[in-house]
């Protein structure tokens, strides 16, 4: 299949790009390089600097059979300061995307979604069909996408999956290159642990220990980006012209930040310097996926455990 990646320079995105090619897909990155990194894009795909507004043109010329759409904005405050280049450049730039595609007569589409269009969740695990309350305008642009492709689907018969991940961690190490997260501003909990492990950081600060939750620390739901990938490469065969598809990609079980904190020591045998800090506002305490839907309709179910995910991060960004 040829597949056009946009924000194939990114985290997940640069995953899902190696795996397509080890897979035998002819793969074209697009990406402004905004925050990706022009080496994250794998050996062996073409690559396109152009933003997602841009590729009308390219996806003509290079016609794809399907689109998996990565590139957007992501980080939680940044959108709660700046809700206008959210809503731009994420759901304003999906709708250009998505006329895009088809103008260029390309039907088949999978969306990068997110937990966050769920909030707080009533009931855990999460099943899709929630009710969808987001609590960030990063979770109500992609919520906001998720039903943009409804629409389209029904309308224009694409073929459209949003994928909901919950906390992605890890790294693709493979022969071909190694894949991980590398954000300048990094959010994230696992790589920022790693980062006062290395001294990159004096110390992280664990946002809330007076959470509803065992030990008074958020629960989360990480999932492997190997593992979320190759769900990506099933999605492109999932659903038909005018259906939009929503499935979560989770675990199904969580862990706290104290737990995620333990398994780091585990893996890099330093302890994580940690200063305790107020609750980060907009962080739910819990939230854990159901992945129900992922097995019945991709055959999905996650492989690789939390100290796997930490230990590829780590063999990700260990100095030397
Ligand atoms: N955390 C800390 N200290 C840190 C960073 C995080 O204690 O320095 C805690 C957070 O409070 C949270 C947990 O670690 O309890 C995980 O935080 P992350 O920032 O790694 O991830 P989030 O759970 O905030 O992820 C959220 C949503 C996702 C969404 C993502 C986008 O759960 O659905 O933000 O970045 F996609």
């Amino acid at each position: 299949m040829r597949v056009l990646v946009t924000g194939g320079a990114g985290y997940v995105g640069s995953v899902v790009a190696a795996q397509l090619l080890a897979a035998g897909h002819d793969v074209l990155v697009a990406d402004d390089l905004s925050t990706g990194h022009r080496d994250a894009v794998p050996r062996g795909a073409e690559f396109a600097q152009l933003g997602i507004t841009e590729l009308g043109d390219r996806m003509r010329s290079w016609r794809p059979d399907a689109v998996i759409h990565f590139a957007a904005k992501s980080i939680v405050a940044e959108s709660v300061r700046e809700p206008a280049a959210y809503w731009r450049n994420n759901v304003i730039g999906t709708v250009a995307l998505l006329d895009a595609m088809r103008s260029a007569d390309v039907l088949r589409i999978v969306f990068s979604s997110s937990a966050a269009v769920y909030g707080e969740a009533a009931e855990t695990p999460i099943v899709e069909t929630a009710p969808a309350r987001p609590t960030s305008p990063y979770g109500a642009t992609k919520l906001a996408i998720d039903l943009a492709l409804a629409d389209y689907a029904r309308a224009f018969e694409m073929s459209a999956v949003s994928l909901r991940y919950f906390n992605v961690a890890g790294a693709l190490l493979s022969s071909e290159g190694h894949f991980g997260e590398r954000h300048v501003n990094e959010t994230h909990l696992i790589p920022l642990a790693l980062r006062a492990v290395t001294g990159q950081i004096d110390k992280l600060s664990l946002f809330g220990t007076d959470y509803p939750t065992p030990d008074g620390t958020c629960i989360r739901d990480y999932v492997h980006v190997v593992d979320l990938g190759i769900a990506h490469l099933r999605a492109l065969d999932l659903g038909g012209p005018g259906e939009h598809t929503v499935v979560n990609l989770g675990s199904g079980s969580g862990y706290s930040v104290r737990e995620v904190l333990a398994a780091v020591e585990g893996v890099t045998g330093t302890a994580v310097p940690v200063t305790e800090a107020p609750r980060r506002p907009g962080d739910p305490a819990t939230l854990v996926a159901s992945n129900a839907a992922a097995a019945t309709l991709l055959g999905w179910r996650p492989e690789r455990d939390l100290t796997a995910m930490v230990a590829d991060a780590w063999g990700f960004v260990r100095p030397g």
